[in-house]
């Protein structure tokens, strides 16, 4: 049985790790080429390596998605390799730049600002501008970039993180209006806490676990579990959406926190009026 993806080609950023390596693995198990565009090289060939012992088709692209030079060079070695870009997804990320540097913006290091505009935001403009273009001259094809529920509900702290990340779902839904006629579409995750590698430490500490209980309705997803939804987005499934902005987030933006607000209010009232 043909697999979602026979046949198309996919280049995954980010793929070395987390959302990004999930993704790219469960592309390949869906029959596509799989570009694993990744600044560590070694993390995408160990990657590549395992998806060829699976039986898909996978390549190690080096790249950072803050050099535009060098997305171009992705995006021309891509097609020169498969012959087309169908799907991108948007996955690099620095989590320790985030998770240790950013702040509110009154104590922020300019440079951290900077770099972390840098690689969420300028780097998706890099990556939606080259394999945007080249879905123009082929006719068609998915973009998937990766935001955070931290783009949709204010989270102290991560000042220069939301504002990226808010660029990027903003961008989401004008540069899909702008690409529709051309037959491309964007759509755009928000995870909340993922099981990613570099998050793992944090989520696996024992103290952190009554935060992250209150922020959630249900476990924290596994980069595999936020998969299946870059493959449905990258599919024909999906066909009729594109300027979307979905959270895929255990609850988190459902709710004000895991409290009984109402319960802790009604305390003391007079339960007979
Ligand atoms: N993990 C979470 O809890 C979480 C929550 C919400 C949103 N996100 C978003 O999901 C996406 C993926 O996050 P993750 O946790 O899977 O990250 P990750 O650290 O597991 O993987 C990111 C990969 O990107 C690579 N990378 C870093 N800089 C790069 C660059 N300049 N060019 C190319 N590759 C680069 C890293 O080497 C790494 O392998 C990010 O956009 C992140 O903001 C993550």
């Amino acid at each position: 049985m043909a697999g979602r993806l026979q046949g198309r080609t996919a280049i995954v950023t980010g793929a070395g790790s987390g959302i990004g390596r999930a993704t790219a693995v469960a592309y390949a198990a869906e029959g596509a080429n799989v570009v694993l565009a990744e600044l560590v090289p070694e993390r995408a060939e160990r990657i590549a390596a395992d998806i060829a012992v699976a039986g898909g088709v996978a390549v190690a692209e080096p790249v950072d998605v803050t050099d535009a030079d060098a997305v171009e060079r992705l995006v021309v070695a891509t097609v020169a390799r498969f012959g087309a870009v169908d799907v991108l997804v948007h996955s690099a990320a620095n989590v320790p730049l985030v998770n240790d540097h950013d702040a509110r913006l009154t104590e922020l290091d300019p440079e951290v600002w900077f770099k972390i505009i840098d690689l969420f935001l300028n780097g998706t403009f890099h990556v939606c501008r080259f394999a945007g273009r080249q879905m123009i001259a082929q006719g068609g094809g998915s973009i998937v970039l990766v935001a955070t529920t931290d783009a949709l509900v204010g989270v102290a702290g991560l000042d220069a993180y939301t504002a990226a990340k808010g660029g990027v779902v903003a961008l989401t839904r004008s540069f899909a209006a702008g690409m529709a006629p051309d037959g491309v579409r964007v759509n755009a995750i928000c995870p909340s806490f993922v099981s990613t590698e570099p998050q793992k430490e944090w989520l696996e500490d024992p103290a952190s676990q009554e935060t992250i209980d209150r922020l959630h309705l249900l476990p924290i997803a596994t980069p595999e579990q936020i998969a299946p939804l870059a493959l449905y987005l990258a599919s024909d499934e999906s066909a009729v959406m594109t300027g979307t902005v979905l959270p895929v987030d255990s609850g988190y933006t459902a709710f004000k926190a895991n409290l009984d607000v109402m319960g802790a209010m009604r305390v003391g009232q007079d339960q007979s009026s």
